[in-house]
């Protein structure tokens, strides 16, 4: 890893009130030792472009604020070191969402996606007199799927979601999976049969764009083909 360096940057700009066409704006900047790439962004922000525009929060990899194209992928600005990635890096926001304005996307979309699937506990009744119990071995399920951050990486890389207005996307069945696959939820057939249509898990065509783009190392493809297993065994969608 190199460490003190001068290094390019090309930020993708665009403000839809005044422009046409995104530009890539150029800035020379000295890195440090453990910078990351939201660093070198703040770094242009305070000293060359006080206008640019870009969306961060825990600055630690578990809010999802950061996502966006870093050198043809996405990252998460926040835990990725700029020192890593060459002598010139080139930073766009993520595909196929609309821009609100640079490196800011709106994901109004994205979230009302995930807002379908009810990503909320429904418990079941007669409340036990302490916790809800759960065996490890029933917790092990949810393993990974529960790590999603809903950065919207995986969303805005999967062809059927630009494709299909009703497909919930790649991180809508994951937390579908996450919520079906607890045994102390009261709803999980219910839930299944609510993503067990043509527009649901069937459309998913097993591109695997979504495991691909994954921040976290999470595997949706494989959660989306376990969901399809069990709807096969309650003969949903079929
Ligand atoms: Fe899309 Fe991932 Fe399926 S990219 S088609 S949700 S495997």
């Amino acid at each position: 890893m190199k460490t003190n360096s001068r290094i390019q940057l090309r930020v993708q700009r665009f403000d839809p009130k005044k422009d046409s066409v995104p530009r890539y704006d150029v800035f020379n900047i000295s890195t440090r030792p453990r910078m990351t790439v939201l660093d070198a962004l703040f770094q242009v922000l305070e000293e060359k472009d006080h206008l640019l525009a870009f969306r961060y929060s825990c600055r630690s990899a578990v809010c999802g604020s950061c996502a966006m194209i870093i050198n043809g992928r996405p990252r998460l600005a926040c835990s990725t070191q700029i020192n890593t990635l060459g002598s010139s890096v080139t930073i766009a926001p993520l595909p196929h969402l609309p821009v609100v304005r640079d490196l800011i996307v709106d994901l109004h979309s994205f979230y009302q996606k995930i807002n379908a699937v009810k990503p909320y506990f429904e418990s079941q009744e007669p409340y036990p007199q302490r916790e809800f119990i759960q065996m490890p071995k029933d917790r092990a399920a949810l393993d990974l799927a529960i790590d999603c951050i809903e950065c919207g990486a995986c969303f805005s890389s999967c062809p059927l979601t630009w494709t299909d207005p009703e497909y919930p996307g790649p991180a809508a069945l994951l937390r579908a999976y996450r919520f079906i696959a607890d045994t102390r939820d009261a709803e999980r057939v219910e839930r299944l049969r609510a993503v067990g249509c043509e527009d649901g898990i069937w459309r998913c065509h097993t591109v695997f764009n979504c495991t691909d783009s994954c921040p976290k190392a999470i595997n949706p493809t494989y959660f989306i083909q376990l969901l399809k297993r069990k709807a096969i065994k309650l003969s949903i969608g079929q």
